[in-house]
Parts: structure tokens; C-alpha cells; sequence
């Protein structure tokens, strides 16, 4: 592919960025560039809150159809556009194919839902103390709003957040991971093409992500910030935010449990278990990264689970039929080494090594491995490890397990397979997670409640909650009503 040229799109133009300096966009599949970016600054970033600033009282005072309409639209583009966007999506973030055009009609049902949700935004009549008054609550749009966004969802993770921002009726600075750029600005070609006021979408990507964060944080004008990322990231946020008293939501760190009972339905587990743990190579907040087996079904877990797990393909995920992709980038395959050998050095065993990366010598990939005999000592089964390593312990109490899965600051997403009903409700209870998958290894869907609970974040994303994140409350008390 010849390297392509994009443009930011600030307050409905394309531009270059003032500095006039550009950044590569790399394909982590063969290390070629790709495309050039204009890199952002300071100076863009603010420009583009001007425009958010400037449309966001026209864009508040639209009508919930006219924004409906426009998101409505929007998630049919996507839709026809899939397989170009899919294409585009695996060259800067290589993913496989197949998944690319999922993660595309993912992204799309965020805009689906709240094109729906925008014409459901409700206030309430609360019977007034006095005769004479009236108490009506009404819920208004935030304001400018902005999104700071991952590199391992490039479409998912920026409609997740559009949505229901352009929903509630508040503007929306982006600003996407420098890793994958382009997404992002097909999505903001999408707008354009729908007839999105100008500058009520604004697309900004740049290399100084801290500076860039920074000015968002400073400037009074942004009501609210989305941001996914680590939760080392979301507490420098949850500092800045305090100077101009921002909403936040914050989609951090995960560190899942998958936890399968003697009970459990083993082929479905095993299936869930290969589904959840190698969806985008393992890196997602939500991956399975510490598997609990119990003690009388672990040999029989771990060996069907690594011929599952060993019979992908691993490749550039272009490929049609390859399943396994590259990594990010090399810091991404230098982590996962480190968690692997760190766990051999301790005493964890290999079950499955994987294909060898390939033969070029190319491209970020790290082979699919199933480790066990691992235990609470090891790296891997202390923070997200965001690459295909399987590692297996093993348990015998269920009180035991839940104490181990709850052992951790972390508490996005946890896994529990077993057919005893009772014990899935005790589950659901006492595990410290804001999504638990039972029986099931991909609970995401747009229509849920998405977000973590400890250091995995505050707010939630995703259905009727994620609309709330940009919606004040706001409380008209009328007094003088006459003839009561
Ligand atoms: C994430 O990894 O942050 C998102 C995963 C999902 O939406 O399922």
C-alpha cells in the first residue's frame, strides 16, 4: 500500500496542523508506514474546543429527532462502509480481519442505540410541599465534552463515547491514540458526509498525548471527559479534572478472572475461554487474564483449551482466515515476554508455545501460549499481561476462588462458568467486578452497562446509563401556579 496522507478535521475542515509537522502511522503486521498524520498540538487542540465552544449552544437547542436522524445515518455508513473501514482498522492495529468487520458493526450499534436513546431523554413532575409550586426536573446536555481514546478498539471505543455525547446533545473534541489514527478520521468523514454541524465533531490526533490531555483538562470550557486507557493514565485525568471540576468517566486496567467449576458445561468454557482471552490477541481491558480451574477438570481444561487455542492461525491479519494477529508494537510484545518468563523462572509450565512469529522477521507477533502451574507470586497473575498468554491455577473451595479473584485493585470484568444456579448467584454477588460474564466469555453489547468499579474506573458506558454520563439534572422549582 502506498502511504497515505489524512488531514485533522477541526470544526468541519480538514487541516494541517499549525506546527506543520506529521507523524507515521505504522502496520504492526510488517512495520511499514502506512500514512502520515498531521500531529496535533496545543494550538489545534484548542482550536478545535473554539469550535465545540462556539456550535454547542446551536447543537443543544437541536431537537432529539434532528440528532437522532443524524446518528441514525451515521451507523448505516458505517455499516455499508464496513469492509473498508474493517481494512483499514487491521493496518494500523492488526487485528484480524474477521474481527476488524466486527468490531466496525460494533462500533455501529453504539450509534444505532443512541439514536434511538436520544429521543428518550425524560424528565420527571415531582409532587410539590406547597399547593402554589411546581417541582420539574429537566436533564440538559453537559456542554463541550471531549474523548480521549485506545488504539485497541480504534472505531468501538470512539462511538462507545460519540454516541450518546452527540445523543444528549454536547459537542465532542477526539482525540485518538496516535497508534491508530485513521479510524478515527473515517469515522469523522462519516459525520461530515451526515451533515454534523460543523465543529460539533472535531477529530485530533497527535504524538505528545500528555500535552494534549493536558489542554483538555485545563480548559474550562470542556464539561466532561470519556477516556480509556490504563489507570495509571485515568488518575493523572482524575487529578486534572479536579481544577475545573469536570465529570469524568474512566474506562481503566482490567485483570479478569475466568473461574470454571468441576460443574461447568467444559466445551462451552473451553469455547469462551478461547473466545475471551485471544479477542484482539488478548488485548483488551475485559481479556481473561488469571484462569481459576478447578482441581478435578484442569488437565482436561488446559489440554482441550490448547488445542483450541493452538489451532488459530497466526499471521498479518489482512489475511483472510488468519486469526491470530500482531501485537501493537514491540514495547506491547516486550511486556508479554516479560510476564512469560517471568512466570517459567517461578515455576509455571508450558502447555502451549505456539506457531513461531513470522518467517521474515516482521511484524509485532507474539505466539499463543497456555502456561499453568502458576500461582499468586507471578507477574501475570498481578496485572494485565494485554497479549495471548493463557495462565492457569487451579482451585478446590469455591470461597477460596472468589477470595482470589477478589485479591486485586482491579474490577472491570470477571468470568464464571458452573450450571448450579445458586452458586452463580453468589457469584454475581460477592465477585468485585462491574461486568460479570457468566457462562459467557463476550458479555459487550451496546445496549449494557459497560465500566469497572476499584482502580478500574468510575461511570459506566453503553445502554440507558451511558446517555446519563452527559446529561445534568436540572431542577425548575415554579412557584405562583394558580387555580390549585
Ligand atoms: C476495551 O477493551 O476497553 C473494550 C472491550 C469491549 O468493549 O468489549
Amino acid at each position: 500500500m502506498n502511504e497515505r496522507l489524512y488531514r485533522l478535521y477541526i470544526g468541519g475542515q480538514w487541516l494541517e496542523a499549525k506546527s506543520g509537522r506529521w507523524f507515521d502511522v505504522v502496520n504492526p503486521a510488517t512495520e511499514e508506514v502506512i500514512a502520515r498524520v498531521p500531529d496535533a498540538g496545543v494550538a489545534d487542540i484548542r482550536l478545535a474546543i473554539d469550535d465545540a465552544a462556539r456550535i454547542q449552544p446551536v447543537w443543544a437547542q437541536t431537537t432529539a429527532g434532528a440528532r437522532s436522524a443524524i446518528l441514525g445515518r451515521a451507523a448505516r455508513l458505517m455499516i455499508e462502509r464496513k469492509e473498508d473501514l474493517a481494512r483499514i482498522l487491521t493496518l494500523e492495529e492488526g487485528k484480524p480481519i474477521a474481527e476488524a468487520r466486527g468490531e466496525i458493526a460494533y462500533a455501529a450499534s453504539f450509534l444505532e442505540w443512541y439514536a434511538e436513546e436520544a429521543k428518550r431523554v425524560y424528565g420527571d413532575l415531582i409532587p410539590a410541599s406547597h399547593p402554589g409550586k411546581r417541582i420539574m426536573v429537566v436533564r440538559r446536555p453537559v456542554g463541550v465534552t471531549a474523548a480521549i481514546t485506545p488504539w485497541n478498539f480504534p472505531a468501538a471505543m470512539i462511538t462507545r463515547k460519540l454516541g450518546p455525547a452527540l445523543a444528549a446533545g454536547c459537542a465532542m473534541v477526539v482525540k485518538p491514540s496516535e497508534l491508530t489514527p485513521l479510524t478515527a478520521l473515517e469515522i469523522a468523514r462519516i459525520f461530515a458526509e451526515c451533515e454534523l454541524p460543523e465543529g460539533v465533531l472535531s477529530v485530533v490526533p497527535g504524538m505528545d498525548a500528555a500535552a494534549l490531555g493536558k489542554a483538555i483538562m485545563e480548559d474550562f470550557r470542556v464539561r466532561k471527559v470519556s477516556f480509556t486507557g490504563s489507570t495509571r493514565v485515568g488518575k493523572l485525568l482524575m487529578r486534572q479534572a479536579s481544577d475545573t471540576m469536570k465529570r469524568l468517566s474512566l474506562e481503566l486496567g482490567g485483570h479478569a478472572p475466568f473461574i470454571v467449576f468441576a460443574d461447568a458445561d467444559l466445551e462451552l468454557a473451553v469455547e469462551q475461554a478461547a473466545l475471551c482471552k485471544m479477542r484482539g490477541m488478548g488485548e483488551t481491558c475485559v481479556s481473561a487474564n488469571r484462569f481459576y480451574v478447578h482441581r478435578d477438570i484442569a488437565d482436561v481444561f488446559v489440554q482441550k483449551l490448547s488445542e483450541r487455542i493452538g489451532s488459530m492461525g497466526m499471521g498479518d491479519g489482512a489475511s483472510e482466515g488468519v486469526q491470530v494477529g500482531p501485537l501493537i508494537n514491540r514495547d506491547a510484545v516486550a511486556k508479554v515476554k516479560r510476564h512469560v518468563e517471568d512466570a517459567l523462572e517461578k515455576g509455571a509450565r508450558v502447555s502451549l508455545a505456539g506457531d513461531a512469529p513470522a518467517a521474515d522477521g516482521k511484524g509485532y507477533f507474539y505466539p499463543p501460549t497456555v502456561l499453568t502451574n502458576v500461582d499468586a507470586s507471578m507477574l501475570i497473575m498481578q496485572e494485565e499481561t494485554f497479549g495471548p498468554v493463557t495462565a492457569v491455577a487451579t482451585f478446590t473451595e469455591e470461597s477460596e476462588v472468589i477470595a482470589m479473584a477478589n485479591e486485586t485493585p482491579y474490577g472491570l470484568a470477571a468470568y464464571c462458568f458452573t450450571r448450579d444456579m445458586a452458586r452463580l448467584f453468589r457469584l454475581a454477588d460477592q465477585l468485585e467486578y462491574g461486568i460479570i460474564g457468566v457462562n459467557d466469555g463476550v458479555p459487550s453489547t451496546a445496549q449494557a452497562p459497560f465500566g469497572g468499579v476499584k482502580e478500574s474506573g468510575v461511570g459506566r458506558e453503553g445502554g440507558k446509563y451511558g446517555i446519563e454520563e452527559y446529561l445534568d439534572v436540572k431542577y425548575v422549582s415554579v412557584g405562583g401556579v394558580a387555580n390549585v
